[in-house]
């Protein structure tokens, strides 16, 4: 097991010391760090934090739990995790899987229009679904109350008030699995100790986003069960397209939350695996002119995150049913300014909120934002992929590759959302786009994962991992050497 522990009180109290000086200390560049540091707070000084924290780590990296000694009395260890279990990684990579999956079902739901079939919130009872034919009739009652049913759905019989309800239940009882998934396995890491702080931390803020999700979820369906929102909103019974996209949007947040963290821990054990191949990557990593390239892998996170989430404004306003041509929107390059900033859509006497409320609550401009940013998202990537190419030589081979399916995935993903709007919004090439998204989304995340610099107590660590690897190499040397020595001693 790769389990690094720093076993000296020392270290730890020095360690604690220097974080909680992290205010007044520059952590700009990540390379010079240790100089920076030391240049601030003195290397002559043998007091100085950074100096009793680099000697301590230094002596006391191992992967043994042993005693700290100190003169004739042994004191009790404290153990400072730097890099958390392996498995921990895999396990939140799994997870996040699971979030994939609950947002292709999520977006199905909303597809075959069976989001609004359960009108309670039982998050415990709500596992189990009708069991008998009086609990189905009792539950089909209750949706006939629903303003969906009375408007839109007063046709339907039970065996079909009995799809949309599994559909929906199904994306609940999901959504509790993960819940579980998530959270028991959290307790058991942190408890047995095979996460880091700074793990601990993340998984802390990830059950708090899981939990969140649910009520959104909830306040998400309630907009389109209440009568009164809905006629505010001027709107057939469909939930509200703000609260779909905060519940899509928290979805994305919580599936990257899992993925960077995951990927994090994965890469950090396979360091600790081979320290060697792991300071040569350190090397590339922290050349300079990959500076743009880390930057410009960010912003095709963001830009994605913003495009995928105009995409849900246009799904929660079924705005893909409109204006089915590309590029052109209907016979001309864009519709009428009357049409973009319709005055239907102002709710104030003097119009003041006209350019908001169309930008967000018109079909039509919402429509146009999509294509502006779907547009931009796809050049913007295709300009990453030229530089990168141009600039290949400089960076590592593996995230070559990875800018390369960048550069894949996001035409696939173009080409999948025209062809959602000619056809239509037809459920299956909806939902493909939507997986697309997430695709688009995880691939960009893992180019600003790779192209990421390592922690400074993770190059601590590897730097004394690989000392500690040469040292053994040299005593295997010197003890050959020795016996040779005597062999040819005894032969002479
Ligand atoms: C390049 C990146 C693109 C990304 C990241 C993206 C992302 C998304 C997302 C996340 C949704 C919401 C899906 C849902 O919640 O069900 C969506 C919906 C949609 N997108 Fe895109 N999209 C892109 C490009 C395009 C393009 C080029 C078009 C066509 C011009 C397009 C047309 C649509 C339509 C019509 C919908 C609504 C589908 C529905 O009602 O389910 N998208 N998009």
């Amino acid at each position: 097991m790769f389990r690094n522990v720093v076993t000296l009180k020392q270290g730890l109290k020095t360690f604690s010391r220097l974080s909680q000086k992290r205010q007044s200390v520059k952590f700009a560049k990540p390379t010079s760090l240790v100089s920076t540091i030391t240049r601030k707070i003195n290397i002559n000084n043998p007091f100085s934090p950074i100096r009793q924290f680099s000697q301590a780590f230094k002596r006391s990296i191992t992967t043994t739990t042993t005693t700290a000694t100190t003169g004739s009395t042994t004191a009790p260890v404290k153990k400072v995790l730097i890099n958390s279990n392996k498995y921990v990684g895999y396990w939140l990579v799994g997870t996040s899987g699971l979030v994939f999956g609950i947002v292709i079902l999520g977006g199905l739901t909303r597809l075959t229009e069976s989001g609004l079939s359960i009108t309670e919130w039982k998050p415990v009872t709500g596992a189990i679904p009708p069991l008998n034919q009086k609990q189905w009739e009792e539950e089909f009652t209750k949706y006939k109350e629903s303003p969906e049913f009375k408007q839109l759905n007063s046709h339907i019989d039970l065996d079909e008030f009995k799809f949309i309800f599994f559909m929906e239940w199904g994306h609940r009882l999901w959504g509790r699995g993960i819940g579980l998934i998530f959270i028991l396995p959290a307790i058991y890491f942190t408890a047995t100790r095979k996460t880091s702080s700074h793990v601990n931390r993340r998984l802390l803020g990830l059950c708090g986003l899981l939990g969140l999700q649910g009520f959104v979820g909830w306040w998400m369906v309630k907009s389109g069960l209440d009568q009164q929102q809905l006629d505010e909103r001027k709107s057939k019974p469909t939930v509200s397209q703000y609260r779909l996209t905060a519940h899509l949007g928290a979805a994305f947040i919580l599936y990257m939350g899992m993925l960077w963290t995951g990927w994090e821990i994965i890469r950090e054990s396979k360091w600790v695996k081979n320290p060697e191949n792991a300071l040569q990557l350190f090397k590339q990593l922290d050349n300079p002119a990959l500076k743009p390239l880390r930057k410009m892998a960010l912003g095709m996170v963001v830009l994605t995150f913003i495009t995928a989430m105009t995409g849900g404004m246009v799904a929660g306003l079924d705005a893909g049913l409109m204006y089915n041509t590309f590029p052109r929107m209907g016979d001309d390059w864009l519709p009428s300014n009357r049409e973009l900033l319709d005055p239907f859509y102002a709710r104030k006497e003097d119009k003041s909120d006209l350019f908001w409320r169309n930008i967000l609550e018109n079909p039509t401009t919402v429509q146009l934002n999509h294509r502006i940013f779907a547009i931009t998202t796809f050049f913007a990537v295709f300009g990453f992929h030229m530089y990168a190419s141009r600039n290949k030589h400089i960076i590592p081979r593996h995230i070559n590759r990875s800018i390369h399916l960048m550069m894949g995935i996001v035409t696939l993903q173009f080409a999948l959302g025209i062809s959602t709007l000619v056809y239509m919004v037809p459920i299956s090439l909806a939902s493909a786009h939507q997986a697309g998204a997430l695709a688009l989304l995880t691939i960009s995340l893992l180019c600003a994962s790779q192209l990421r610099q390592p922690r400074i107590p993770m190059r601590l660590l590897i730097g004394n991992l690989y000392k500690k690897q040469i040292l053994e190499q040299q005593q295997q040397l010197a003890r050959g050497s020795k016996i040779l020595n005597e062999v040819s001693k005894l032969a002479k």
